[in-house]
């Protein structure tokens, strides 16, 4: 796409916008899915003149979704969901080759952060999208006003997905959401695949410790503990699934995983990672029993996980040991190291997941886009799920791009997998 004009703007560096341009048309590559969605998008215009306040992990991935609701007629204006995860490159180059408003400065501090949410919620969008529910907490909160023109938002992740159910739970949610984190083909390349191989990416450029032959406790057994369980395992490691639920615990049992309570698998683990999307699932009691050179690191949302507070608490000394990597020294000598600060290991110290992984998720958060612009004001103010003719979409888009073939139902298997009446 060319440049069209330089948008309102706050980023690093604009010089930056080559190098940026170059990792945005790489992703887009491995992103067909999406490419697909955007040409149909460039044909049809189905978002012409929309304003998007967009509030996402300002990465490659991320640009080549920008991308597409531009080219399907939106005003985008984007900020970070997450300081660290910021390229400073792809900003730079959606600012200056794409025509999006971008407020995201990699490693801004908390004030600036809600100074970017700020500034793309004062566009006054129609949609929102969010990654964590920042936007639409801003905009339930201090900005009320702007309630009357929302047609919807989008939500990406479990934990976002949670605080907007809380919403509505209170009867206090004000426009429509889908839940794309709920979407089936999400959850299956995104939470599970993607964050499985991306977690321990993470760990391995943090640390290149072995895993085979390593003990690896995994903290929450759903999408994503499941994908990083697999993987894991796959490395070599002896997994430990730590869970609260019981069908989820028996379904790690059953899957040959060892189910342990959390703090037998904190005193057996040398890496510990938790996928929970709730808070101090590793504790003082934790770090209390933990081995000399216990790896913790998080796979989840938020900074909650791990309770950094106590671990800070614990330890007499602190160092950077590498990029990363800070080795917390306790008060007999252990040695604690956290990964990435607590945040989320893959986006913080890696690459977030692989491009071929967000196609699929971005593909339908660009639909759910779509939907909303054409039936938001129909919707309830309710967390809505993905339409399944969406997910069934994105499915055959991707098995496409993939160069798989399916067989469909004949008409008389339709009948009689629709009938009550022909079961001998
Ligand atoms: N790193 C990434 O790229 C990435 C990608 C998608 C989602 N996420 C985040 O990962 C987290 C998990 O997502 P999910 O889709 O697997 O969620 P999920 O709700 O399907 O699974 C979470 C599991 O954790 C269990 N759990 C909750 N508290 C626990 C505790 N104290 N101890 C042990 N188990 C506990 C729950 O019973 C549940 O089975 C969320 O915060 C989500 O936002 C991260």
């Amino acid at each position: 796409m060319a440049r069209t004009r330089t948008r309102e703007h706050d980023v690093a560096d604009l010089s930056l916008a080559q190098a940026g341009e170059g990792r945005v048309a790489w992703a887009d590559g491995q992103m067909p899915v999406l490419r697909s969605i955007g040409q149909r998008f460039a044909r049809e215009q189905p978002l012409a003149d929309v304003r998007i306040a967009a509030c996402l992990h300002v990465t490659a991935e991320t640009a080549n979704l920008v991308r597409t609701l531009i080219a399907g007629g939106a005003d985008v204006a984007l900020c970070a969901s997450n300081p660290l995860s910021t390229q400073d490159d792809v900003a730079a180059a959606l600012v200056e080759r794409h025509g999006a408003e971008v407020h995201a400065i990699h490693g801004e501090d908390v004030e600036t952060y809600y100074r970017h949410i700020a500034a793309v919620v004062d566009r006054g969008p129609r949609i929102t999208m969010d990654d964590g529910a920042d936007v639409t907490s801003v905009i339930h909160g201090e900005r009320a006003d702007l309630v009357a023109g929302i047609l919807g938002g989008t939500e990406a992740t479990t934990s976002g997905a949670i605080r907007l159910r809380a919403l509505e739970a209170q009867g206090r949610l004000r426009f429509p959401i889908v839940d794309v984190s709920d979407a089936q083909t999400k959850r299956l390349f995104d939470n599970r695949h993607g964050t499985g191989q991306s977690t321990l990416d993470g760990i391995l450029r943090a640390t290149n410790l072995l895993l085979a032959g390593r003990v690896v406790a995994v903290y929450g057994y759903g999408a994503c503990g499941q994908g990083i369980a697999q993987r894991a395992r796959g490395a070599g490691a002896h997994v430990v699934v730590c869970e609260v639920d019981p069908v989820r615990a028996l379904e790690a049992k059953l899957e040959g995983f060892e189910v342990l309570p959390g703090i037998e698998a904190a005193a057996k683990g040398d890496v510990l990672i938790t996928a929970t999307g709730g808070r101090d699932v590793l504790g003082a009691a934790h770090i209390e029993v933990v081995k000399d050179g216990a790896i913790l690191c998080n796979a989840g949302h938020f900074d909650v996980e791990i309770d950094l507070a106590a671990l800070r608490a614990l330890a007499r000394e602190v160092v950077e040991v590498r990029p990363s990597v800070e080795q917390h020294v306790l008060a007999d000598g252990r040695r604690v190291e956290l990964l990435a600060r607590g945040r989320v290991v893959n986006l913080a110290a890696a690459e977030g997941h692989p491009a071929a992984v967000m196609d699929v998720a971005f593909a339908t958060q660009a639909l759910a886009v779509e939907h909303l612009v054409l039936r938001g004001a129909e919707l309830g103010h309710r967390v809505h799920a993905v339409p399944e003719a969406i997910d069934r979409e994105v499915a055959a888009l991707e098995l496409a791009a993939l160069g798989v073939r399916i067989d469909s139902l004949t008409p008389e298997q339709r009948a009689y997998l629709s009938s009550w009446d022909q079961g001998t």
